[in-house]
């Protein structure tokens, strides 16, 4: 990229972040500074609080696009139109909740992070919750539940699904067994291992189809996993 380019991109962020002081510490301000004067698009395509000011920006090309990806693999998987679809985890700046609610033309999308920027607007069909996601959270009016990377969102996320036997799709992170129940794995392998074993036993059982395991290498060393009916 050109020097005059990465100039052009580095303001933007920065006035990005003028307009959002509100929604990042002091720390993640001088990472994101530091992300956008690197200009490597590739690395911070894969992180995911830089991403999501790029993807803002419209500066993330499709085919490193996480969020574009996730959409089109779960429209492929459940369809989008007309589901009642509940995001755990959307991240401060909702980007895979906003490109499945442009997607949609009836249904909705909920979602769930505290971190979600003031800034945000939601709308009839497309539903901010600024709180944790729990283990009991009511999904009586939800068809699938999604997550795209959410750390610790993911076990609650899953769980939920499987109590309620709903449809999921999850694409895990190394942020999973992070916090202090998880804190009795080894590594995170031993997590992810653990984790694929219950959760197809729990599929089975509950009769939620098969579980689905797909990997995106490119993307992340983590799978995403779902059930098939
Ligand atoms: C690694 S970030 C991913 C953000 C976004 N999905 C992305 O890929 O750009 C994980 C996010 O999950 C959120 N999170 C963690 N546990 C959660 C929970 N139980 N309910 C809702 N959000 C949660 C965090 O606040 C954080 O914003």
């Amino acid at each position: 990229m050109a020097t005059k380019d990465k100039m052009v991109i580095y303001s933007k962020v920065q006035r990005f972040l003028e307009k959002h002081k509100d929604d990042y510490d002091r720390f993640e301000i001088q990472g994101v500074l530091d992300y956008a004067k690197e200009s490597n698009i590739e690395l911070i395509a894969k992180t995911d609080l830089i991403r999501g000011i790029y993807d803002e920006l419209g500066y993330i090309p499709d085919d490193l696009n996480i969020y574009k990806i996730f959409t089109e693999i779960i429209d492929d998987q459940f369809g989008l139109n007309g589901k009642r679809i509940c995001e755990v985890g959307g991240g401060v700046i909702p980007s895979l909740a906003k490109k499945i609610h442009l997607k949609q033309k009836k249904g909705n999308i909920m979602v769930y992070d505290p971190r979600l920027s003031q800034k945000e607007r939601g709308g009839r069909r497309f539903l901010l919750k600024r709180e944790f996601f729990h283990k009991h959270t009511p999904v009586e009016e939800v068809d699938l539940l999604i997550g795209l990377m959410p750390c610790e969102g993911s076990d609650p996320l899953i769980e939920n699904a499987l109590c309620h036997q709903k449809d999921f799709m999850i694409w895990l992170c190394e942020g999973g067994p992070h916090g202090d129940y998880f804190d009795f794995y080894e590594s995170d392998d031993e997590w992810l291992n653990s984790t694929l074993s219950r959760v197809e036993y729990s599929v089975n059982k509950n009769q939620m189809g098969k579980l689905k395991v797909l990997n995106y290498p490119t993307f992340s060393d983590y799978p995403i996993i779902y059930n098939e009916r």
